[in-house]
């Protein structure tokens, strides 16, 4: 049994690897932490290896010793994997713990989890924050992006220690509350689901690169490493540059031809997707990149189908320059964000939580995987107003559509032409060229509609629920 002399101002279950370097980053800034795993060699080695900040640790072999451990009112992070584990967690810890209490769930978890959660600790008087941490293992050790909900007055107790160990863009922390019971986790779903439509698109450009151009990875790698340095700035193209120039130590091929190009996915980008479709919204960059990830999965089917059908063949295909590929990106991924604030804004409504969007970009700002130049004048832009809640159609971002628009039509065509498969850019333009039609096609779903069903129509000339002469 440990001796226990210090009381630690936070506690956290779970020492697996996020866990493990969220408790040095606590620990680092100088708050003690007692620390809890559910097999105790774990903790131990943890404690073991932890150097210089092991005075800043207490660590404990059971939940209560756990409990001991800490300062009133008690806050406890669990980091373990989402659904079950968690709920494990909680029913260990309540009987534990004493009105005033807070529980911190820092994994991905599914927001509809986190608001029965919060209601069935609120009704025994314990807290319950709901905490999205983004950043991988790096982003938890140094300084990640988090987005917190749940009761304010509770989390205004950690404020200082969630704050100090969270990411800074010039001195601002990348850490904010949003709202009530789920509303973190639901701002940490749909960064999720942005950060797969930026990969897939990343991925999309890779493709055409490499099988329309037939360019090297480290030659597209190193594509990506320069367009890095200007309007497409951001973590997703940086490691994309740098795992494109990184070879197999064992083969000497470049890394990427040796991984099977099958993706997996834990469910934040699919639950993104499924959010937005019941709350009557449709992030078509997103669900494409959910496609394309479960399309990737049938490896077996894809090569039984180039086996029948072959490759599309060329002719005399004009390749785009490859600033149009830049552009194509830009204003897709642009696109990607448009979509994922409007569906915030529509879960706000909806669950009348009053988020702050600008907000959200600015937590994303640094730490969080998607973090990007583009974020700080996405900020800007939302802080202004958008126009019928569309960041595209944003004073800031309007020319940077008009220019770019053009290159992501002929990047686009090019790859529709070639043969090869671009779902999340052709969503992106499917989508502006949607919203940017004035008069779409819909009047004939609606007549087709009331034809065989009767569900009424809207007139231009004014009446709603009206009906069409179709059956004489
Ligand atoms: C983050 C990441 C992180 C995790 C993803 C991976 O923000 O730090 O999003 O949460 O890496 O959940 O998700 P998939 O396994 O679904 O790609």
């Amino acid at each position: 049994m440990s001796q226990i002399t210090t009381k630690a101002r936070i506690g956290l279950v779970g020492l697996g690897v996020m866990g493990a370097n969220l408790s040095l980053n606590i620990a680092e800034k100088g708050f003690p932490i007692a620390v809890f795993n559910r097999t105790g060699s774990v903790t131990d080695e943890f404690i073991a290896e932890s150097g210089d900040l092991r005075e800043a640790l207490v660590p404990t072999k059971t939940y209560e010793e756990l409990v001991a451990a800490l300062e009133a009112p008690r806050a406890v992070i669990i980091m373990v994997k989402a659904g079950g584990p968690v709920d494990a967690v909680i029913e260990a810890l309540t009987p534990l713990l004493e009105e005033g209490d807070m529980i911190i769930d820092a994994g991905n978890a599914d927001f509809h989890d986190t608001r029965r959660r919060e209601a069935a600790l609120r009704e025994k008087g314990l807290n319950f924050i709901g905490m999205g941490v983004s950043g991988g293992e790096e982003g938890a050790r140094h300084g990640p992006s988090i987005m917190v909900g749940g009761n304010p007055a509770s989390y205004e107790t950690i404020r200082d220690i969630i704050e100090a160990i969270s990411a800074k863009h010039d001195g601002d922390p990348c850490a904010a509350h949003f709202g009530p019971d789920g509303a973190g986790h639901f701002v940490k779903t749909v960064h999720n689901g942005i950060e797969y439509a930026d990969m897939q698109m990343i991925a999309e450009i890779y493709g055409l690169l490499r099988d329309g151009a037939h360019r090297a990875p480290e030659e597209i790698g190193a594509l990506f490493e320069r367009w890095d340095k200007g309007p497409l700035n951001s973590y997703l193209v940086e490691i994309s540059g740098k795992v494109l120039q990184t070879s197999d130590p064992e083969t000497g091929k470049p890394m990427v031809e040796v991984i099977v190009d099958k993706a997996g996915q834990k469910g934040t980008g699919r639950w993104t997707a499924i959010e937005a479709l019941t709350l009557g919204q449709s992030p078509s960059t997103i669900e494409a990149a959910v496609a394309a990830r479960s399309w990737s999965s049938e490896k077996e089917t894809r090569l039984a189908g180039a086996e029948i059908f072959g490759t599309e063949p060329e002719h005399n295909l004009t390749l785009p320059k490859e600033t149009d590929f830049e552009q194509a990106l830009l204003v897709a991924k642009l696109v990607a964000y448009d979509q994922g604030f409007k569906l915030l804004k529509a879960a706000s409504d909806h669950y009348d939580w009053g988020l702050d969007l600008a907000r959200a970009a600015e937590v994303w700002r640094e730490g969080c995987i998607i973090r990007s130049a583009l974020l700080d004048d996405m900020a800007a832009a939302i802080r202004n107003g958008l126009p019928q809640d569309q960041l595209i159609f944003s004073a800031d971002f309007i020319a940077h559509m008009k220019t770019g628009l053009p290159a992501l039509r002929r990047v686009v065509s090019y790859a529709t032409s070639a043969g090869l498969p671009v779902p999340a850019l052709a969503n992106a333009l499917a989508y502006f060229d949607t919203m940017r039609q004035g008069r779409g096609t819909t009047d004939l779903i609606q007549a087709q509609r009331d034809f065989f069903g009767a569900h009424g129509f809207e007139r231009m000339d004014g009446g709603e629920g009206q009906h069409g002469p179709w059956h004489g």
